[in-house]
């Protein structure tokens, strides 16, 4: 194809899917029932982690094709493995061994571009995803191979979905924090397929000292910066205060325990700090643990936390990605039509966009709501 073609082909491509989505999302009345009015709504999401998001059937398929034995057969069975999962550590073990099968460029593209498929299924037009490059070198696969892969992942899902896709470089936490540092600098290369800093795995005690020095050097690069606080973790309201004061982190993932200091809730505020809660189920049942989230999120809505309803490992955990979470956080806590839509502004709100692009977003979900009556 010539290369202006190639060039302006996709470009092109790209309009007539914006065109066609903002036509559908101005030219009717939004739809009448919860569960639609949800799908239908534009929403980011801003905590997702790539190998979380592969679903049994596609890490057998991918195993399959790399030539690589599994004790699993069959999908049912993967999932039955998923059962064992019961906290974050338990639940890390699983995921890291799932990984284990991904080793070529085209797999990191097949799962991202699965992801993003069954997102924008459920209305998310945007999407910063983390990904751990230190579990991949750890097993010889290439920054090379993953970041290609990534990278024409993003195209296609502009292409083809009209979604628009960001990555996360996240550290391991309990890797040290030379081996982040390192995989930071080895990735220099690709520094523009990345849009921040994260970091995620078991929440060790004192981390956020730990990746002190990593992320000031983050920061001199220009990239922005999040970090997990998991829920209800040992010493957690110090490691919130920890991410704040020394990574200077402008959005935490998770973040629900900020909910139990005060002093905590008082400066998430005054810095617009960004909490992109998962309220996700694993597949083995843990009772309160839904009611206990949505509940988190219903709090923080009413005190204006800037909180957003997210995903983070919807292949591994119940296949629950962010319309699904929304409605159940809805049903669950019995959220008003105008609680779920400023969960979705949230989600604008707190993402690393330009104001443009900020506006852009906020108008289509006003667009949206308002349906035919405003926008005709
Ligand atoms: N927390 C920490 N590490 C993770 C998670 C999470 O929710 N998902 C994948 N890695
Ligand atoms: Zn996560």
């Amino acid at each position: 194809m010539p290369s202006v073609l190639r060039f302006l082909l996709p470009v092109l491509l790209m309009s007539v899917v914006a065109a066609t989505c903002a036509a559908a999302a101005s030219s009717a009345a939004p739809p009448a029932s919860m569960e639609a009015f949800i799908f239908g709504l534009p929403k980011a999401e801003l905590h997702v982690h790539l190998e979380g998001t592969m679903e049994p059937e596609l890490f057998l398929t991918i195993a399959a094709r790399n030539k690589i034995k599994t004790p699993y057969a069959t999908a049912a069975d993967v999932r039955q493995r998923l059962l064992d999962a019961k906290d974050l550590p338990s639940f890390i073990v699983i995921y890291e061994e799932l990984i284990g099968a991904l080793r070529t460029e085209q797999d990191f593209h097949d799962v991202a571009l699965g992801y993003f498929r069954k997102a924008r299924s459920q209305g998310v037009v945007y999407v910063e995803m983390f990904f751990d490059p230190q579990l991949h070198l750890e097993r010889g696969v290439k920054l090379k191979t993953l970041y290609a892969g990534l990278e024409r992942a993003r195209r296609d899902a502009r292409e083809q979905l009209g979604l628009e896709a960001h990555y996360i470089l996240c550290f391991l936490r309990d890797r040290p924090a030379e081996s982040a540092a390192k995989v930071l600098e080895q990735s220099r290369p690709w520094l523009a397929q990345i849009i921040g800093v994260g970091l995620d795995n078991p929440e060790v005690e004192n981390f956020p000292a730990k990746f002190q020095a990593v992320f000031a050097r983050a920061k001199e690069l220009g990239l922005h910066r999040t970090s997990h606080c998991d829920v209800g973790q040992p010493n957690t309201v110090e490691h919130h205060w920890g991410v704040i004061e020394l990574l200077d982190v402008e959005r935490i993932d998770h973040g629900l325990n900020v909910l139990d200091d005060p002093e905590l809730i008082e400066i998430v505020q005054d810095k617009r700090i960004g909490l992109t809660a998962a309220p996700t189920l694993f597949y083995r049942d843990i009772p309160g643990r839904m009611e206990y989230r949505a509940g988190a999120i219903r709090k923080m809505l009413d005190i204006e936390l800037l909180v957003s309803v997210n995903s983070d490992d919807p292949g591994m955990k119940r296949s629950l990605y962010v319309g699904d979470l929304m409605l159940r956080v809805q049903q669950t806590t019995n959220m008003s039509r105008d609680q779920v839509v400023q969960l979705a502004k949230n989600s604008f709100l707190i993402a690393w966009i330009t104001p443009e692009e900020r506006s852009r977003y906020l108008a289509s979900i006003d667009a949206y709501v308002n349906g035919a009556s405003t926008t005709d």
